[in-house]
C-alpha cells in the first residue's frame, strides 16, 4: 500500500470588518505610528465587534475553506480548532463550529498552544490522517485576542489583532502533495516572558497578556530557524528547496531575522503583519490564504509554515501544496 498524505484541499479566512490603525491607537495610549511601524511593521489590525466571537470567525473561515476545496460537510470527520481565546471555558470552540456547520458526525476538539496552535493542530491532524483515524479534517486557527489585551498597556495592545484562517485537509494515497514533515517543541521555563495573568482555576477571570517583548524576540528567531531546519531535514529536504516561507506574523523584524539566518530571499517570505498584526493561532492560515488568493502560492509549491508563542511553544510544518 502506498503512503497516505494529508493534503491541503482548500483554505479560507475571516477578518472582522472593523480596522484599527496605529494612528487611532495613538489617541488612547502613549505610542505612535512611527514607533509601531519601525519596531514591528504593523500598520493596522482587525478587531472583532461586540457581537463577534471566536466561533463566528472560525465558522466563516471553515465555510470558505470547504467551498474552495469543493468538499461537503458530509465528508468532514474531524474539526480541530487552535485558539487561546475560546468563546467559553467549555464547550470547546470546535464543537460550537461543528454545530454551526450542521455537522452531526465525527469529532471536534480544541488545541491550546497560543501562537503555535495552528502548527500543533497540523501535527495532530496529520498524524490522525496518516493512521487512518480521520479522512477529511478542518484545521482552524481562530482568535479574538483583543479580548485578553490590556488596552492601556502600550507594550502589548499595539501588537495583536483578531481573525481566523482554516485549512481543509484530506487523506490522499500515493500522490506527491501534502504534509511532508512536522516539528513541534515546547519549554515551560519561559512562562514569565509571555503569559496571561488569569484563568478559570487560578483567578476565575480571563486575565490580560503580559510580555517581555525583547527577550521573547531573541528566543523566537533562534528557535524558529532551528525548527524549520529540523522540519526540512525530516523530509530529506533543505531550506534552499523551499518555494515559500509562511511564518507566524508577530513582527516583521522576526520574519526578516529568520529569513536572513536561513538564507531565504525576502520575496519568498509571505508577510501579512502590516495589515493583520499578530492574530496568534490564526496568523499562519491567514497568511497562507492571502498568498494563495494573490496567486503567489500555487499547487505543487513547497511551503514551510512556522510559529512561536507562549509556553514557550514553537514548531514548523513542511507541505507540498
Ligand atoms: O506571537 C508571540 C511571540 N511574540 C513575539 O514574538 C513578540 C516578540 N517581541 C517583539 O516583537 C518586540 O520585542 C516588541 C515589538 C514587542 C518590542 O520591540 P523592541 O524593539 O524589542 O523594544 P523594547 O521592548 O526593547 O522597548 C524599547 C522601548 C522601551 O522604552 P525604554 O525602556 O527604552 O524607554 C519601551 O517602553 O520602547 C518602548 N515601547 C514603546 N514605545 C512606543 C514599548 N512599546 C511601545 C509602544 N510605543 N507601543
Amino acid at each position: 500500500m502506498s503512503e497516505i498524505k494529508a493534503v491541503v484541499k482548500g483554505v479560507g479566512h475571516c477578518l472582522p470588518k472593523r480596522v484599527v490603525t496605529n494612528a487611532e491607537l495613538a489617541k488612547t495610549v502613549d505610542t505612535s505610528d512611527e514607533w509601531i511601524v519601525e519596531r514591528t511593521g504593523i500598520r493596522q489590525r482587525h478587531i472583532a465587534g461586540d457581537n463577534e466571537f471566536t466561533s463566528d470567525l472560525g465558522t466563516e473561515a471553515a465555510r470558505e475553506a470547504l467551498k474552495n476545496a469543493g468538499i461537503s460537510t458530509d465528508d468532514v470527520d474531524l474539526i480541530v480548532v487552535a485558539t487561546t481565546t475560546p468563546d467559553f471555558t467549555f464547550p470547546s470552540t470546535a464543537t460550537m463550529i461543528q454545530e454551526n456547520l450542521g455537522i452531526r458526525h465525527g469529532a471536534a476538539f480544541d488545541i491550546q498552544a497560543v501562537c503555535s496552535g495552528f502548527i500543533y493542530a497540523m501535527k495532530v491532524v496529520n498524524s490522525m490522517i496518516k493512521t487512518g483515524a480521520a479522512k477529511t479534517a478542518i484545521v482552524i486557527g481562530a482568535e479574538t485576542f483583543s479580548r485578553i489585551l490590556d488596552w492601556e498597556d502600550r507594550t502589548t495592545c499595539v501588537l495583536f489583532g483578531d481573525g481566523a484562517g482554516a485549512f481543509v485537509v484530506q487523506a490522499e494515497e500515493g500522490g506527491n502533495n501534502g504534509v511532508l514533515a512536522t516539528f513541534i517543541r515546547s519549554d515551560g521555563r519561559y512562562k514569565d516572558l509571555l503569559h496571561v495573568d488569569g484563568g478559570p482555576s487560578r483567578t476565575q477571570t480571563v486575565g490580560h497578556v503580559h510580555m517581555i517583548g525583547n527577550q521573547v524576540f531573541r528566543h523566537a528567531v533562534k528557535d524558529i530557524a532551528q525548527a524549520m531546519e529540523s522540519c526540512a531535514e525530516r523530509a530529506g529536504l533543505r531550506i534552499a528547496d523551499l518555494d515559500w516561507f509562511v511564518p507566524h506574523q508577530a513582527n516583521q523584524r522576526i520574519l526578516d531575522g529568520v529569513a536572513k539566518r536561513l538564507g531565504i530571499n525576502a520575496d519568498q517570505v509571505i508577510s501579512t503583519v502590516a495589515k493583520h498584526a499578530n492574530t496568534s493561532a490564526a496568523s499562519v492560515p491567514l497568511a497562507m490564504y492571502a498568498a494563495i488568493q494573490d496567486g503567489r502560492i500555487k499547487r505543487d509549491d513547497l511551503v514551510m509554515l512556522e510559529a512561536f508563542g507562549g509556553g514557550f511553544t514553537w514548531g514548523a510544518t513542511l507541505l507540498r501544496y
